[in-house]
């Protein structure tokens, strides 16, 4: 059975599109029911439509009195899912959500976290710090999300080198390549059920 996914995205979305096209050629047994986005007029949301996948819009100027995400909770609800993937969605969300889908709402960050995560790292702001830093390495991480910024479970974690004359722009272009095989990597694991909970942590059978 397929297994039902929902992307939240704010972005361009190349983690986004990288997992529609994968899932198609790799032919997992996963679907992309939903993108949920706050930006109308991002990439991710041209893609979408482009692919007949569904799109709710969440923001403020839609749903100005909806303090605690109800019209999204029951938008989610609607689509019965087993999955939801984070891929560069720039709003926080509820601890009503984050609680009801426990251990079901995956996030890429492009870090090695818990470095370089929390309030404020995000895009280019991550890597021009690794970068001041002269960091000899940095990398992706996907992790199940709890109700802070960057702080939930570690799923999977993948490094690079970082050659010391690397520019910003060189650490973004290779991360972002790692985000993309691990953050399919992570679907994989899912969708063939091989991850398991031991003590509040995500482990991979096999
Ligand atoms: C990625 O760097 C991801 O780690 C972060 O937001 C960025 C989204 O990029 N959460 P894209 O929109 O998928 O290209």
């Amino acid at each position: 059975m397929n297994k039902r996914i929902v992307v939240f995205a704010s972005g361009s979305g190349s983690n986004f599109k990288n997992i529609v096209n994968k899932i198609k050629l790799h032919k997992l047994s996963a679907k992309i029911y939903l993108l949920v986005s706050n930006n109308p007029n991002c990439e991710a949301v041209n893609f979408a439509k482009r692919n007949g996948i569904d799109i709710f819009i969440y923001n403020s100027k839609r749903f100005p009195n909806d303090k605690s995400q109800i019209y999204l909770s029951e938008k989610l609800i609607s689509y019965n899912l087993d999955l939801i993937l984070l891929a560069g969605y720039m709003k926080k969300i509820s601890t009503s959500i984050v609680n009801k889908y426990k251990n079901k709402i995956l996030n890429i960050h492009p870090s090695l976290l818990p470095l370089y995560g929390g309030k404020g790292f995000y895009g280019l702001k991550v890597h021009n710090e690794v970068h001041k830093n002269n960091e000899e390495e940095s990398g992706a991480t996907v992790h199940f999300i709890d109700s802070n910024y960057d702080t939930g479970p570690i799923l999977i974690q993948k490094k690079i080198k970082l050659e010391a004359d690397i520019s910003v722009q060189d650490i973004a272009d290779r991360v972002l390549k790692v985000e993309h095989e691990i953050y399919f990597k992570a679907l994989k694991l899912f969708c063939h059920n091989k991850i398991f909970w031991k003590n509040n942590k995500p482990l991979i059978k096999g």
